[in-house]
């Protein structure tokens, strides 16, 4: 990945954090998902008065990739305000396909904090490849 492909990345995840729907933490999270077949789905954080059932915006990028038929990821941006780093529940969705995708955490002003994988992210992780039941 070159630098200018990550920066783009950044960027459209940055974007899409305008779209956050945060009315309770105020607390914007974009993500930009590219798939190995060249594709971007972007994420937004969406809060609900219930509050558990806010969903991140890795999640949203995730879901809404493999919605589309898309199962393989190159490499995820997540973009917050202070470069927090993605939540232990979208760390195991995405494990769910493959701990090589990289992660890009990066700030509001768009500057890379971290470049790391999920496997990093989440060490010793449980994957679908231990549950010998798996059909597809
Ligand atoms: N959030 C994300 O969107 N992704 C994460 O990985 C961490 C947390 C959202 C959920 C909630 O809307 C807000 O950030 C504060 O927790």
């Amino acid at each position: 990945m070159t630098n200018e492909e990550r920066q783009s990345l950044i960027d459209f995840a940055n974007e899409a954090r305008e779209r956050a729907y945060v009315p309770y933490s105020n607390y914007r999270v974009g993500a930009a998902l590219c798939t190995k077949s060249g594709r971007i789905y972007t994420g937004v954080n969406v809060e609900s008065a219930a509050y558990p059932t806010t969903m991140c915006a890795e999640r949203v990028a995730v879901y809404k990739a493999v919605s589309e038929g898309e199962r393989e990821f190159e490499v995820i941006a997540v973009v917050t305000d202070n470069g927090g780093s993605p939540c232990g529940g979208c760390r195991q969705v995405l494990a769910e396909f493959g701990l090589d995708t990289v992660v890009l955490i990066a700030d509001g002003a768009g500057q890379l904090i971290s470049e790391t994988t999920v496997g990093k992210l989440l060490p010793l992780a449980f994957t679908p490849a231990h549950l010998p039941m798996k059909t597809e």
